[in-house]
C-alpha cells in the first residue's frame, strides 16, 4: 500500500521526544534494551522480558497504539498485534533480538518493509515505523553499547553481538546479517597486526567440510572484517581447558578432521602456519564434534617477523626451524613451510592426549629447538604405542624426515581405524541435518520459520569432498 498521510509529527531520532525525567539510567535497570518514542504520545519502554507485542488491541499488548497517538486513518490500518519483539538465546552465548511483522499493513525497519510474518534482526538505533515508512513509532537501543564501536559499514549489514574469542589478529564476535538473519562469526583483523591477507578470492574459493567458510570481507579504515561460518561449539582450546585432556579415541576424531583439512590446504599450496587449538572450531561443546579449521592464509608474516615474543600463546606450537632459521622460512619453499604445520599438529596431538603442552615455560625457544619433550606424561595416561609413534614422527627436528600430511593420514593410528572414520562420517551427516533451518533459532510460528534463512552455520555442507574414505 502507498504511504498514508500521517498526522503525528515526524521527528528526527536525534531530537529526543522524551523528557529527562522519563529517562532512567539503563545501567541501573535490568533492561536489555529500550524503545525510545518517535511519537509524542508514546513513552520510553524498557525491555526486560523476552517477548513483547505492540498493536491497537486493548489486552495482551505491551505497547498499545491508541487514537490519542494516531489519526483515525492510521488507526484503521494498525493491526491488533502489529509487530512483536523478542529476544532469543543463541546457544549458551548471547541473546539476539528479533522484530516480527505481524501486521496486515506493514511494519518498517529503517524505512524498509519487513513483510508479513517475516522477522528481522533488531539492532542498535534501528527505527521502527508502522503503516507507512515515515510513521515512526520507536527507535530501538541495545544496552550492549560496546557494539557501537563497529564501523558504520559493518553495522549497516550486521547486528554484532558478544565476543566468541580473541585470536592472534583480533577478536571474533557473533553477528547476524540483518536482511537474512544468517549468523556468522565476524572476525576483526586490526590493520596494525602483522598480516598479509591472501587473495580473498582464493580464500573464499576453498571448500572443504573441515574448513570454515569465509563468506565476505568488509574493508574499513582501521580493520578488515571477515565473515566466517559460525561454529557453535567454540574452539578446541576451550574444550581442552574445560575437560583437561581428551581420550585417545576422542583426540583421534578431532585430529583426523584437522589432518584432512590441512592436507587439503597443502594440496593447494597453502600452509596454515598458525595451527593451534584456538584455530580449531567445533560444532558442539564436545569431542564428538565436527571440526573446522580457521585462520589459514592469514598468518603469512608470523614466521618472518621479528616480534615472535608478542606472539604469546602460540609460541608453543611453532616448529624449531622457525626459531633457528627465520630467513629460510620466508623463502617460498612450499614443502618446508608445510612441515611447520606437521610440527604444530604433533604439539596439538600431544596436548589433547596429555592435557599439557610438550614445550612450556621459560626458554621455550631453546626447548623447541632441542626438541626434547616428555613422553612419560603420555604413558601415564596409557596412550597407545601407535599414538606415541605418530607424535615422534611429528615432533622431529629435521623437517626433511618429519611426516607430511599424506604420511600422517596413512599412519596406522589413523588409517587402520575404520570405526573412527565411520563415526566422523556420521557426525558430519548429523551436523548438516541438525542444521536445517527451523529448529534452532526460529519462532514458534511455522510460516515465520519457513521465511527465515538461517545461519550459514546451519546450512548444508556443500563441499564436494567427502570425509568418508
Ligand atoms: N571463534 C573464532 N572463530 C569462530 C567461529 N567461526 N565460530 C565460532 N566461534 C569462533
Amino acid at each position: 500500500m502507498g504511504d498514508l498521510e500521517v498526522l503525528t509529527p515526524l521527528i528526527n531520532s536525534q531530537d529526543s521526544l522524551c523528557s529527562q525525567d522519563q529517562i532512567s539510567n539503563p545501567e541501573t535497570t535490568n533492561a536489555w534494551g529500550r524503545l525510545y518514542p518517535e511519537n509524542e504520545c508514546l513513552k520510553i519502554e524498557d525491555l526486560v522480558k523476552d517477548n513483547y507485542n505492540a498493536g491497537r488491541q486493548t489486552n495482551d499488548v505491551d505497547f498499545q497504539f491508541t487514537k490519542q497517538c494516531f489519526s483515525l486513518k492510521v488507526m484503521n490500518h494498525i493491526s491488533k498485534i502489529h509487530f512483536t519483539i523478542n529476544r532469543e538465546k543463541i546457544g549458551t552465548l548471547d541473546h539476539v533480538v528479533f522484530i516480527t511483522d505481524t501486521s496486515a499493513n506493514g511494519t518498517f525497519l529503517n524505512g524498509e518493509k519487513i513483510g508479513k510474518d517475516n522477522r528481522w534482526i533488531l539492532s542498535n538505533n534501528d527505527k521502527i515505523s508502522i503503516v507507512s515508512k515515515t510513521n515512526y513509532v520507536y527507535t530501538f537501543t541495545d544496552k550492549r553499547s560496546d557494539y557501537l564501536n563497529c564501523p558504520q559499514k559493518v553495522r549497516e549489514q550486521f547486528a554484532v553481538y558478544g565476543v566468541l574469542g580473541r585470536g592472534t589478529f583480533g577478536e571474533v564476535r557473533l553477528a547476524f546479517e540483518k536482511k537474512t538473519s544468517k549468523c556468522f562469526a565476524l572476525k576483526k583483523v586490526n590493520r596494525e597486526s602483522c598480516i598479509v591477507l591472501r587473495e580473498p578470492d582464493i580464500l573464499s574459493s576453498l571448500s572443504h567440510p573441515n574448513i570454515v567458510n569465509m563468506e565476505n570481507f568488509i574493508d574499513t579504515t582501521d580493520a578488515i572484517y571477515i565473515t566466517l561460518e559460525y561454529m557453535p561449539g567454540g574452539t578446541l582450546k576451550q574444550l581442552i581447558e574445560n575437560t583437561k585432556r581428551l581420550k585417545e579415541s576422542e583426540s583421534k576424531i578431532i585430529l583426523y578432521q584437522v589432518a584432512r583439512a590441512v592436507q587439503y590446504l597443502h594440496n593447494r599450496s597453502i600452509a596454515h602456519r598458525d595451527l593451534k587449538p584456538g584455530n580449531i572450531l567445533l560444532s558442539y561443546k564436545s569431542p564428538l564434534s565436527v571440526v573446522k579449521l580457521a585462520d589459514f592464509g592469514l598468518s603469512k608474516k608470523i614466521t618472518e617477523n621479528t616480534h615472535l615474543k608478542t606472539f604469546c600463546g602460540s609460541l608453543a606450537y611453532l616448529a624449531p626451524e622457525v626459531f633457528s632459521n627465520r630467513k629460510l622460512v620466508t623463502q617460498s619453499c612450499i614443502n618446508y613451510t608445510n612441515k611447520v604445520d606437521s610440527w604444530s599438529f604433533g604439539v596439538i596431538l600431544y596436548e589433547c592426549l596429555s592435557g599439557h603442552k610438550p614445550f612450556v615455560g621459560d626458554h621455550i625457544e631453546e626447548k623447541i629447538i632441542k626438541g626434547v619433550y616428555n613422553l612419560s606424561k603420555l604413558k601415564l595416561f596409557n596412550t597407545s604405542n601407535v599414538a606415541q609413534d605418530i607424535i615422534k614422527q611429528l615432533l622431529t627436528i629435521d623437517y626433511n624426515i618429519r611426516f607430511d600430511f599424506d604420511k600422517i593420514l596413512k599412519h596406522t593410528w589413523f588409517e587402520k581405524d575404520l570405526l573412527m572414520k565411520e563415526k566422523v562420517g556420521n557426525l558430519m551427516a548429523e551436523f548438516s541435518n541438525s542444521l536445517m533451518p527451523s529448529h534452532k533459532y526460529s519462532s514458534n510460528k511455522e510460516n515465520v520459520a519457513k521465511k527465515i534463512k538461517f545461519c550459514s552455520c546451519l546450512a548444508q555442507d556443500t563441499c564436494s569432498e567427502s570425509i568418508r574414505t
